[in-house]
This record gives C-alpha cells, sequence and structure tokens, in this order.
C-alpha cells in the first residue's frame, strides 16, 4: 500500500502532457479480440492499472500482448477462452465490453458480472436490453453474465437512459451480426466515437457516432489494426481544475480542445483565464475564485468525472456554489474527506451545497474512489500544511504518473509506502 504526501500551497507553473483517454482505452483494448485475423497495435494506451487489468484479462483468455511503452500489440488470434472469471474482471468496470466483444465474435461469452468506483448502483439492463435486440440469450447465473446467440441480426434499439457503456457495448456486438443496426439515444462522448473510428479501422461500418444516432451495417469479420487512442478529458480536466485552485499558469499539452470546453467554460465562469491553442490550453489563474453552479450531464454537458475535482476548486470560491450529480446518485462520497480540510459542504441527495471558504489546511484523508482520489490530491495541493491522502490504489486505476506529472509543475508531492489503507 502507498499513499502521497503533499505539502500545499505551491502555486503551479510549466506544461503537462495529457496522455491517451482512459475510458477509451479500456473500450478499444476488448474491442481488439474482436479481430480474426492479423494483429492491432494500438498506441496511446495510458499506463494505468486498469489498462494492466484488462492486458491480464485478455492474456487469460488467450491473447497475445505485448507492451511496449505507451503502445500495445495485440495478437487476438490465439483466443482459446470465452469465459472471463478472474478477480481482475470482477474488479473493474470496463470488463464488461467483453460481453459485447467476445458474443460479437465467438457468438457466446460467459463474463463474471463488473466491480469498479463506488459511486452509485451501476445496473447493466441496457446493454442486456441491446444484446437480446440483437437476438442473444442472456441469463445471469453465479455471478456471471451468459450470453449466447445463434446468429446475431441487425436491429433498432432505443435505450431508456444515456448510458456509455451500453452504447459502445452493444455496438462492439452489432459491428459483427448480420444486417443494419440503429441505437437511438446513445451516449456521445469522445470515447464513443474513439471506440467507433478504432472499429471501423478494423473494417467495421459505423456511422453516427458523436451524435444521437448510431447506424451499424454488420460486416461478417474484422482485422487488426494501427490505432492511437485520443487524448484523457478527465485527466485534462483534472490538471485545469488543479491549476485554477492552485493560482499559476499551467498548459495542458496533447489535448483536443473541443473535447474541453464545458470545462473550459466552467472554469472562465470561475474567473480563471483559458488560453486555447491548437492541441494544448493554457490555464492562467491568480485564485481569485467566484462561485459557481454545475450540473453534471453526458457529453457535451460538464462531465460527471469531473464533478469531484471541480467540489474541491469550488470550496476555495467566493460565495455559494451548488453542484447537481444527475449522472450517479452517491458521488459525494469524498465531502466527509474534504470536510476534514475545513471545506463547508452540505450534502442533500445528488445536491451539494458549498460555501466557499479562505483556506483548505492539510489533513489525513483517503480516496473514496477514483476520481474521488483526484479531488483529495486538489485539496492537499492547495492547503496549507500537510496532507496525506490515503487509498491511492483508487488514483492509480486512472491517472498516470500522477505525482510525477504534478512535480514537474512545482507541486511539493511524494508517493511513500504504508502498512495498509
Ligand atoms: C462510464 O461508466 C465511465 N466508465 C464512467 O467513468 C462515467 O462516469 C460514466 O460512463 C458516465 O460518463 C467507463 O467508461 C469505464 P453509464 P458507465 O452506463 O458506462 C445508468 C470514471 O471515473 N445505467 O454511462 O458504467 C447508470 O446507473 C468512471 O472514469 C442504467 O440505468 O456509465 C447511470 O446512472 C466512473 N442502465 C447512467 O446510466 C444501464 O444498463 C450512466 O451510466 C447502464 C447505465
Amino acid at each position: 500500500m502507498e499513499k502521497l504526501v503533499i505539502n500545499g500551497g505551491k502555486r503551479l507553473f510549466g506544461k503537462v502532457e495529457i496522455s491517451g483517454a482512459k475510458n477509451a482505452a479500456v473500450a478499444i483494448l476488448p474491442a481488439a479480440i474482436m479481430a480474426s485475423s492479423s494483429i492491432s497495435v494500438i498506441d496511446n494506451i495510458p499506463d494505468i492499472e486498469d489498462v494492466q487489468c484488462l492486458e491480464r484479462i485478455m492474456e487469460h483468455l488467450g491473447c497475445k500482448i505485448i507492451r511496449q511503452a505507451n503502445s500495445v500489440t495485440i495478437d487476438s488470434t490465439s483466443i482459446n477462452s470465452v469465459n472471463a472469471n478472474t478477480d481482475d474482471v470482477r474488479n473493474m468496470r470496463a470488463s464488461y465490453y467483453l460481453i459485447g466483444a467476445l458474443l460479437g465474435r465467438f457468438k457466446k461469452a460467459k463474463v463474471d458480472l463488473p466491480g469498479g468506483c463506488p459511486i452509485g448502483v451501476r445496473p447493466i439492463d441496457q446493454h442486456i436490453k441491446g444484446f437480446e435486440a440483437l437476438g442473444a440469450k442472456v441469463t445471469i447465473e453465479h455471478g456471471a453474465a451468459i450470453v449466447t446467440a445463434e446468429k446475431l441480426v441487425g436491429a433498432n434499439v432505443y435505450f431508456d437512459v444515456v448510458s456509455v457503456g451500453a452504447t459502445i457495448n452493444v455496438m462492439l456486438a452489432a459491428a459483427l451480426a448480420e444486417g443494419t443496426t440503429i441505437l437511438e439515444n446513445v451516449a456521445k462522448e469522445p470515447h464513443v466515437v474513439d471506440v467507433a473510428n478504432f472499429l471501423n479501422t478494423m473494417g467495421a461500418n459505423i456511422k453516427g457516432a458523436g451524435t444521437d444516432i448510431i447506424r451499424i451495417v454488420g460486416v461478417s469479420e474484422l482485422k487488426g489494426c494501427n490505432y492511437s487512442v485520443i487524448p484523457d478529458q478527465i485527466e485534462a480536466g483534472t490538471y485545469m481544475i488543479a491549476a485554477a485552485a492552485c493560482g499559476g499558469e499551467v498548459t495542458v499539452t496533447n489535448i483536443i480542445p473541443k473535447h474541453m470546453e464545458s470545462i473550459s467554460a466552467k472554469l472562465i465562469e470561475v474567473g480563471v483565464e483559458v488560453v486555447e491553442n491548437e492541441d494544448s490550453l493554457t490555464i492562467i489563474s491568480d485564485r481569485n475564485l467566484k462561485a459557481v453552479n454545475v450540473k453534471t450531464l453526458p457529453y457535451p454537458g460538464f462531465p460527471t468525472d469531473i464533478q469531484q475535482p471541480m467540489s474541491t476548486l469550488l470550496c476555495i470560491a467566493n460565495g455559494r456554489s451548488i453542484i447537481n450529480e444527475s449522472i450517479w446518485e452517491s458521488r459525494f462520497k469524498h465531502v466527509d474527506e474534504l470536510k476534514k480540510m475545513g471545506a463547508v459542504v452540505k450534502v442533500e441527495g445528488r445536491t451539494a451545497i458549498i460555501d466557499g471558504v479562505e483556506k483548505l489546511t492539510g489533513a489525513v484523508i483517503r480516496a473514496t474512489d477514483l476520481r474521488a482520489g483526484a479531488a483529495m490530491i486538489i485539496a492537499g495541493l492547495v492547503a496549507e500544511g500537510t496532507t496525506e491522502v490515503h487509498c491511492i490504489e483508487h488514483i492509480d486505476r486512472g491517472y498516470p504518473n500522477i505525482e510525477d506529472k504534478f512535480k514537474l509543475l512545482g507541486a511539493d508531492i511524494r508517493r511513500v509506502k504504508v502498512e495498509e489503507c
């Protein structure tokens, strides 16, 4: 076990290079399973625990995987099992993409139900609805989803809720179905578009990703390909918010500014200067921050995954901010930790009412989930004195080299071994 020790109060200056998008990578890796010939070489894969977890699962299924720096080579022609039943499968969320990928290629899959961050009930009913519409039989037995089909046939699916996971999972299976599938009320997140682009590079015929309707004309085979994952919108947003909160001037590089619009707009509202360049954004902050209201929404709205870091920033903004979390019903567990540092926050259901304070003070706190962990680091960076962030294995699931990246910006942060979380 490890913890982060942060001596707060330093302004941040310099450049931070953003890695490949976690939530694209964790879908693209399982999608690579669908290649029945040729290898795939995927670049800009972030070096995070969730990716390592998926690589182990795919090796367990018989894939050959070689990792070199940020590039992963996958030979999925040697797969010899459709039964994903290891601890890794149960511990992470994105393992559910194995269902769509294995179903598409082999017309059967047995995948243990996924885990992931404790941010609310995380059903997969919309995934199942989509698989069944394509002709699959789905049962849940002994903690696993068992999905089989004689053949998959294109269908119309109208999702009851906008779901990133269901959109991608059903798109995976439909890519190798017979005929045309129309998916409506789909998620439009950049990672949904990235997975569609990856599948099209493998030979799929998918149009409309990034809009409300995706049209998929099934093909009989997908092949391995070369691909590069998009930059991580949420990692970039985390560093932007850290810069805004600490004060200073930070440029996030290797990003797609268009993907950052909802976050940039909110930071400008807070009183921060955001300068847009071709593939970077510069945040200039004098720490004179104004309270704002935030409502999380599916893309292109303000992302739920950046809500927790944003809540730390609003703890030190002048006035009362109100955050409404519309995606997950329990994504405010980090608030109790912020309160230990002097934050004044009241949570009522899916709403957090934040009365800004002049300063936070260092404390021993813990990361209750991945993005809560990012929020805790930002709190430690702005706080007076020393903060210890425990349970950082949550953070390592989704942020590559986080303390090194912050150190390069001038933060006083170090990783230390501990006996237990
Ligand atoms: C993805 O989770 C992300 N995870 C989450 O990021 C992110 O918070 C979420 O999308 C929303 O953007 C990955 O991509 C691996 P959803 P996912 O299906 O796909 C309800 C992070 O911090 N729903 O879009 O599991 C659900 O309860 C993680 O990186 C159903 O009702 O989320 C939620 O209220 C945390 N039935 C809403 O839809 C379903 O079948 C959105 O969930 C599926 C979802």
